[in-house]
């Protein structure tokens, strides 16, 4: 099995310059299950930084953004054991001897959520120096809020070279009011005020399930934590850690992307394996655009055999319909009987999948925030470029609708957060498949030879 699974470097080991070619017009069929959320095992994975127990995580996904972090961990002096197959997704992370309290450019712009082990390094070590990111494809992404907090819990926090320095003997615990909801600045404080002496009070707190994921991997490590998932967490702090197991919840975006391909496609689709209540906002709006949605305890089936119906949708902070099923959504309204105006809310630049789109012969009109999509529109396969994360998944929707091919390029993206998508996708029905960059033969060549 491991074999067969392998281990994330021979898995995730497609070149960079990947494409996927996509035949649209199969329904999609049958059952996929639903992987770990990669928004939650990268916080889960942070906290291992608070204990010199190990900390094990099962459910982990096998994606690249996972890979990224345990080089990030590996480089401060974590122990990082990572299996797959018949290692049944999980890692074993041990920080007993951490060497060097540092997230480093080269990893911070390959992946913004590297910016997660500042809490927990300063908190543990006393120390930590990150990386400032810089802007990204869906907008600025700063991270004000979390070193403001920091400073209220008596981190001494400076900048220099492209760094951000937090120092502090021990944190104080204190109350924060976050400025506005950010779901990593949440979680990024929730560790710091762990270890912190005495009481932290978090507000306006992030309220989504990865927050209450973490909050619940915390107090099994000996955290008191009290309130996750409400804009109000208490934390008193506790002079040590120690380490625990835990399962990492399911994927709600890989599991909405799986709903809205069902819906999409006209399919009968079951997406097992993840928990239904985590996507009551998008379950609900495709009820308003006309799909038939079934949930039970850990599935949800989608019955797309309907004209869709144009709906209005607005992005907000969990409970709201999540910004990173955005795109995946304007994929749908471009088969909507009508308009939809799709307003993103959280990220200033998060539209970069509807230009692909209108290439493929979408109609949708950008003003600011706002997206018009006039539907439905007849679709037509074309070599396409993914921007980001969930922009890629929304060409893969889009051209599984598509009449003829569509060739995605940069598809590294969707390997960040989809585990082996065109597998499940194969696995339902759909015709798709990778392709690796075409050398030209005398380069390929010494390749197949050794
Ligand atoms: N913001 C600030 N200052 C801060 C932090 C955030 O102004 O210090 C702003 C952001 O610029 C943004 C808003 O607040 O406009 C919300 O950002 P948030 O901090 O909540 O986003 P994040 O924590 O960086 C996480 C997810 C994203 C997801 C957002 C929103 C992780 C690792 N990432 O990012 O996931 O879109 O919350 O739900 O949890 C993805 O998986 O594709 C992805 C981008």
């Amino acid at each position: 099995m491991l074999k067969k699974f392998g281990v994330s470097s021979i898995r995730l080991g497609h070149s960079p310059m990947d494409k996927f070619v996509v035949r649209g017009g199969n329904p999609l069929l049958g059952t996929v299950r639903i992987s770990g959320a990669k928004n939650a095992a990268l916080p889960a994975m942070a906290a291992a930084l608070l204990t010199d127990e190990p900390v094990i995580l099962e459910n982990i996904p096998q994606v690249r953004d996972i890979e990224t972090e345990r080089k990030l961990l590996s480089a401060i002096g974590a122990e990082v054991e990572l299996g797959y197959g018949r290692a049944q997704h999980r890692t074993t992370i041990c920080c007993r001897d951490l060497v060097n309290p540092e997230a480093s450019y080269e990893l911070v712009k390959t992946m913004r959520a590297s910016t997660l082990v500042l809490g927990p390094l300063v908190a543990r070590m006393g120390d930590a120096r990150v990386s400032l990111p810089g802007g990204c494809a869906i907008g600025a992404r700063p991270i004000n809020l979390h070193l403001k907090g920091l400073e209220k819990l008596g981190a001494k926090i400076t900048q220099e070279h492209g760094y951000v320095h937090a120092s502090a003997k021990r944190l104080k615990g204190a109350r924060v009011v976050f400025e506005r909801i950010t779901v990593t600045g949440t979680e990024d404080l929730l560790m710091a005020a762990t270890l912190a002496e005495g009481e932290t009070i978090l507000e306006n707190c992030a309220r989504e399930p990865e927050v209450v994921d973490l909050a619940a991997l915390l107090n099994k490590m000996g955290a008191q934590i009290e309130g996750a998932g409400s804009h109000m967490i208490r934390i008193r702090g506790v002079d040590k850690l120690h380490g625990a197991r835990h399962r990492i919840i399911p994927d709600r975006v890989e599991a909405g992307t799986f709903v809205v391909a069902g819906a999409l496609t006209g399919g009968d689709l079951t997406v097992a394996n993840c928990d239904p209540r985590h996507l009551d906002a998008l379950l609900q709006k495709l009820e308003e655009c006309g799909v038939k949605v079934r949930t039970n305890g850990e599935s949800v089936r989608v019955v797309g055999n309907g004209a869709l119906k144009s709906a209005d949708m607005v992005t907000e902070e969990y409970p709201g319909f999540p910004t990173d099923m955005q795109a995946q959504y304007m994929a749908l309204a471009t088969q909507a009987d009508g308009s939809s105006v799709i307003t993103e809310n959280i990220f200033e630049n998060r539209f970069m999948h509807a230009l692909e789109l209108v290439r493929m012969g979408a109609n949708v009109k950008i003003e600011g925030s706002r997206a018009v999509v006039r539907g439905r529109t007849s679709l037509s396969g074309a070599a396409v470029q993914a921007s980001d994360l969930r922009a890629s998944a929304s060409l893969v929707l889009a051209a599984l609708v598509a009449d003829g091919e569509t060739i995605i390029d940069r598809v590294y993206h969707i390997d960040r957060g989809y585990e082996h998508i065109e597998e499940k996708l194969r696995g339902v029905g759909a015709q798709i498949r990778r392709i690796g960059e075409l050398l030209p033969r005398r380069v390929a060549t010494p390749a197949v030879a050794s």
